[in-house]
């Protein structure tokens, strides 16, 4: 099965078409080469009700699987997406957001500010990034190869969790 997968975009500035959003292309691309169907896209100011508001439509109306967001996860006063994010789950997928941080601590300390979380709401995963181009590549590139497993079981296409060949 082909997941269908959104890609939201928070940046007050490419909201206002100040800055091209290089991060939103990127993860589409990576995902659509591991197989994802990128469908929805979005791109919206740091204004947590609006995103929460997004994360709520593409789960509950337009029935995505996966949604990836980039941007707004470090400390500036207007980053608000791990808050936004938490606010429409029902489950914490604390995990994924560890296994991101590990991951780039061994590349840079300044991976321990990011605030990214990853959790589910109910049919659907929803997973923050951070906002630059460099910083989703090396975190997608760490994740992508174990999300299609946790999206089959929260599917109920498997409860099988043997090791796969590659071992990831
Ligand atoms: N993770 C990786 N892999 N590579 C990076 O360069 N940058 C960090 C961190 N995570 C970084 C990273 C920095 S400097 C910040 S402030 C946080 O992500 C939050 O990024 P954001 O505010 O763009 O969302």
């Amino acid at each position: 099965m082909k997941f269908k997968t959104a890609v939201v975009t928070l940046s007050d500035k490419g909201s206002k078409g100040e800055r091209q959003d290089e991060s939103g292309k990127l993860i589409q691309k990576m995902a659509e080469e591991a197989g994802y169907e990128v469908v929805e896209y979005a791109l919206l100011p740091d204004e947590q009700e609006q995103i929460e508001q997004t994360l709520i439509q593409l789960c509950d109306e337009k029935k995505m699987d996966l949604i990836f967001t980039t941007g707004g996860t470090g400390f500036s006063v207007r980053d608000c997406t791990p808050e936004a994010t938490m606010n429409v789950a029902t489950r914490n997928v604390p995990g994924i957001a560890e296994a991101m941080r590990y991951a780039s601590l061994q590349i840079t300390p300044r991976a321990m500010l990011s605030r990214a979380v990853s959790v589910i709401r109910n049919q659907t995963l929803i997973i923050n990034l951070p906002g630059s181009p460099k910083a989703v590549k090396e975190n997608l590139e760490y994740i992508l190869p174990s999300l299609t497993h946790g999206l089959e079981i929260l599917k109920g296409e498997t409860g099988e969790c043997g090791i796969g060949l590659d071992g990831k």
